[in-house]
Parts: structure tokens; C-alpha cells; sequence
């Protein structure tokens, strides 16, 4: 026991070692691209942020490419966890790319409606293709590499659909945690996290969450007393943390964090409204989300991602939290009308909920939604998260038990899981597979 301590101490002051070495000489990097990729006439063109490192590269070696979504690519946390094992061990040219909209990759001056319609997926793609076309033709040494992309969330999909719509440029894909399956509505997500809060923090926990919902926060029930009381006491909103706490701790599977909350929760005297005051000014004071309404700011900042988040999901994804369902604990405090109606105060009268579902079918048609049909991809998923319904049909998946979303893109331990272990062994399995050329094994065939 204790010499495993010391052992991960080590591993941990070795890793740390390692990483402040590779920030020196990881590089940030601008790549010029255009505006629009498809049309013609229009010959704007901006900078996209990414990072470059050479330090592992042995010639013959891969390209492997991190990317990055809807958050803002930090340089000082590049080289983490199994991208950074990857690079180390397949001596890879290593990429980080950042996506247009987010960060410091700004491809118009605001987001502005009319300035937020190259947001596309797939004016995202073809920034991806540019970039390894790109690469290839100025860095002599990686001219006939192999190419491996990984990605976690929104970024899995990306790499999914790149392998679809441009398979001359990618060997191999790693996709964790992908939320393929766009849903106008998705009250999945209340009920999965519905779940991790009976799991982790058990019954009375839920059935309490349940009560409040139900008795003092029903949308349809505003006229009364008590709904009446807490929107005067500015309470109601405090509400929602709760409700995005208890969200966070499930897609981070934070069983400490859910049991904590818990423990708060039920003190509270479930027929007494003031005692529901006190639990949530607790809230209140927990300064965990911020209610200024970001969305509205049409300015970039690298720190916010609110607008362009919103954006894509009302013009393209939907996927609308919503508390639609029966069988989760909510109630009805996050009514699907009353978000969907968000997009059209936001973005204007064209986004309505028939212009948002038609888009949603046309992405699920183009894409194939939990069944892209594409090979050369190994698809993770976490247990308890979430997002799990929302990815590839299971039998296509690896399905790891007791972590959180995406978090088989971390670091190897001692202390993992062994299906945790199994799965990224597997990846290293199959990249090694597609980077020699003969990713003949038959997992690597199955079209999924
Ligand atoms: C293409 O770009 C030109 C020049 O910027 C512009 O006038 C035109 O409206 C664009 N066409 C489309 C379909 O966006
Ligand atoms: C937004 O950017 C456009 C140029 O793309 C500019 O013409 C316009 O004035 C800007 N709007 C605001 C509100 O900053
Ligand atoms: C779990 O939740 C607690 C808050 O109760 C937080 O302090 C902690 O950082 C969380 N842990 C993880 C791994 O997210
Ligand atoms: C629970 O309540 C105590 C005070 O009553 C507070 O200090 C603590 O932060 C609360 N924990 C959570 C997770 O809200
Ligand atoms: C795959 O190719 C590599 C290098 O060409 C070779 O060493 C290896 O034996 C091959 N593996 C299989 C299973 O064919």
C-alpha cells in the first residue's frame, strides 16, 4: 500500500518533469484559412490558432492531432495524459488545432448573426483538411505520414465525420465520448444524471430533489405562493446550480462531490419553504455559475464560449437539455419550450423550432447519427455519463465502467480500473495497427 504511494508520487514528479520539459518546446502556431471554404468569391481568409511539437518525431513516424472544440486551447495544458502517451510512443508529429469561433481563432471580427454563419460543421472539417494538406506540403519529413486524431466530446465527433467525409487524410481515429445522436430534445440528460444522483447519493437524496422540483418549482404552478415567494427572494434561479451541480457531478462521475451536496440536501426539512430558502442561498454563495447572460455578447473573448456554444445548437446540433422526461428528479424546471424559444430571442426570427429540427435532420441524414457507418475509429465511452445514449450504439463501443466522460483520455495510473487500462491499451492497439498500414484485425473493419 504505502510503496504504491511513493511509486505514484514518483510517477506523478516524473510526469510533471516531463510536461514542463515539453512546455519549452511545444510551439504556438497560426495557420491561415479561409473564411468560407466554399465559395469562391469570398477571399477572406483568417488566422486558426494551433500548437506544433517535433520533440518526439523520429522520421517515419505519424501525425497524431489533438483537437480541441468549443473551449479555448490552452497552451500550458497541451501534452497531457494519453495524447501526450501516444506521442511519446508512436514518435509522432504532434498537433493541437484549435476550432474556428473558440479561443483566439476568430475567423470574422464579432458574432454578430450575419458573422456567426461560417460556424458550420462543415466549414470546421475543411478547416481540419486545409490544415493537414497544409502541414504536409511545408514539413518535408511528414509529407507521406500516417495520420491519427483524437478527440473527446463534440471533438470525437469531429474526428468521426472527418474520417467520413475525408478518409485520404485520416488512418486512424480515437473518439471519446462522442455525442453523435442529435436530438431537438434531449431529455436523456436529465435522466442519466437522474440516475448518477440515486447512485451516488441514494434515494432520499432523489426523492428530495424530486419533492422541491415538484412542490415548490413547477413552471406550470408560477401562481403560487411559494413559487411566488422564491422568485421574489431571487431564489429561483438558485435552483438551476443545483440542478447544473448535480449535472456536472454526474459527467465528472464525482461521487464525493454528489455525496457532499446530498448531505445538505437532505438536512433540509422537505415541508418547510424556509429551510429550502437556506439550501439555496447556500447556492447563492457558491459563486459556480455565473448568470450574466453571455450569449448576448457579440464580442470574442478567449474565455467565453457561451454564444458560439448557443449558436451551434441552435443552428445546427439542438440537443436541448430539457427536463421533458418523467423519470428524472427535476420536475419541469427546465421546460424544452422555454429553451428553445431562447434561440429565437437570441439569433432572431429565422430560429424557430422547425428551422432548428430541420437542421437537426439534416445533420442526423448527412452523419448517420448513432450509426455513422465508418471504420478506422475506436469509439469510448464512459458508463455513467450522460452523454453515453447520445453515442455510437453500444455494441460499437467500449464501454468503461466507474469514470467520467472522456476521462480514458487522461493519463495511464497504477490506480486505474483494468477495464479503464483495457480500453486505452486497446487504442494504442489499433493506432498501431492503422499507422503500420495493415489495420487488418477485424475490430478495425467492423463499420460501426
Ligand atoms: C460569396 O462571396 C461573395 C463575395 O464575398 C458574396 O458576394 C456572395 O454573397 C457569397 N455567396 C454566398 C452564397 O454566400
Ligand atoms: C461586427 O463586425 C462587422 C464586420 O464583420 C462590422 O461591420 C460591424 O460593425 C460589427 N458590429 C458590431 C456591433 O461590432
Ligand atoms: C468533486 O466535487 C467537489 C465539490 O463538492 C469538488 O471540490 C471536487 O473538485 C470535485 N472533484 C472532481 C474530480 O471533479
Ligand atoms: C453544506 O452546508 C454547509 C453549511 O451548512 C456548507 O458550508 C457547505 O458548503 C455545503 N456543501 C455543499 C456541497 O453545498
Ligand atoms: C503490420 O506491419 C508491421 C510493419 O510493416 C509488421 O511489423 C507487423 O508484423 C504487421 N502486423 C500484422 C498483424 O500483419
Amino acid at each position: 500500500m504505502k510503496l504504491n504511494l511513493v511509486y505514484l508520487l514518483l510517477l506523478s514528479q516524473l510526469t510533471f518533469i516531463l510536461a514542463a520539459f515539453m512546455d519549452i518546446v511545444e510551439k504556438s502556431m497560426w495557420i491561415e484559412q479561409k473564411v468560407d471554404h466554399f465559395n469562391k468569391s469570398d477571399k477572406r481568409t483568417w488566422q486558426m490558432q494551433y500548437l506544433a511539437s517535433d520533440t518526439f518525431f523520429k522520421p517515419g513516424g505519424p501525425i497524431i492531432i489533438n483537437i480541441n472544440a468549443e473551449w479555448e486551447m490552452v497552451p500550458k495544458n497541451h501534452f497531457f495524459g494519453m495524447y501526450f502517451e501516444l506521442v511519446e510512443i508512436f514518435n509522432a508529429y504532434a498537433f493541437e488545432t484549435e476550432h474556428r469561433y473558440y479561443g483566439r481563432s476568430w475567423p470574422v471580427q464579432n458574432m454578430t448573426v450575419e458573422n456567426l454563419q461560417y460556424l458550420t460543421t462543415r466549414q470546421v472539417l475543411a478547416d481540419l483538411a486545409h490544415f493537414i494538406r497544409q502541414q504536409k506540403a511545408t514539413i518535408p519529413e511528414i509529407a507521406n505520414s500516417k495520420v491519427i486524431m483524437i478527440g473527446c466530446s463534440y471533438a470525437a465527433n469531429l474526428v468521426t465525420y472527418f474520417r467520413k467525409d475525408y478518409p485520404e487524410l485520416i488512418d486512424g481515429g480515437w473518439a471519446a465520448g462522442a455525442g453523435l445522436a442529435y436530438r431537438l430534445d434531449y431529455s436523456d440528460g436529465y435522466v442519466s444524471a437522474g440516475k448518477s444522483l440515486r447512485k451516488f447519493g441514494g434515494d432520499a437524496c432523489y426523492d428530495r430533489v424530486e419533492h422541491f422540483s415538484k412542490t415548490f418549482l413547477n413552471h406550470k404552478r408560477q401562481k403560487s405562493d411559494t413559487y411566488k415567494m422564491l422568485k421574489l427572494l431571487n431564489l429561483a434561479e438558485y435552483f438551476e446550480d443545483m440542478r447544473s451541480i448535480i449535472l456536472v457531478h454526474a459527467q465528472h462521475r464525482n461521487a464525493t462531490g454528489m455525496q457532499k451536496l446530498c448531505k445538505n440536501i437532505t438536512s433540509v426539512d422537505p415541508k418547510n419553504i424556509n429551510e429550502f430558502g437556506r439550501l439555496l442561498k447556500l447556492f447563492q454563495s457558491q459563486t459556480v455559475i455565473d448568470h450574466t447572460d453571455k450569449v448576448k455578447m457579440i464580442n470574442f473573448n478567449p474565455k467565453y464560449a457561451a454564444r458560439q456554444n448557443f449558436y451551434q445548437t441552435c443552428s445546427e446540433f439542438g440537443d436541448i437539455f430539457s427536463t421533458s422526461s418523467r423519470h428524472q428528479p427535476f420536475g419541469d424546471t427546465h421546460p424544452f419550450g422555454k429553451q428553445v424559444a431562447k434561440c429565437k430571442e437570441v439569433f432572431g426570427p429565422k430560429f424557430t423550432i422547425d428551422y432548428i429540427s430541420g437542421k437537426v435532420d439534416e445533420i442526423t441524414a448527412k452523419y448517420g447519427a448513432q450509426h455513422p457507418n465508418v471504420d478506422h475509429i475506436y469509439f469510448t465511452k464512459a458508463e455513467d455519463d450522460p452523454w453515453r445514449w447520445a453515442g455510437i450504439t453500444d455494441e460499437c463501443a467500449t464501454i468503461i465502467p466507474g469514470i467520467g466522460h472522456c476521462k480514458e483520455l487522461r493519463a495511464r495510473a497504477p490506480t486505474d480500473w483494468p477495464t479503464t487500462s483495457a480500453a486505452q491499451q486497446k487504442a494504442i492497439d489499433l493506432i498501431r495497427d492503422w499507422i503500420n498500414g495493415n489495420g487488418t484485425t477485424r475490430e478495425t473493419l467492423i463499420k460501426c
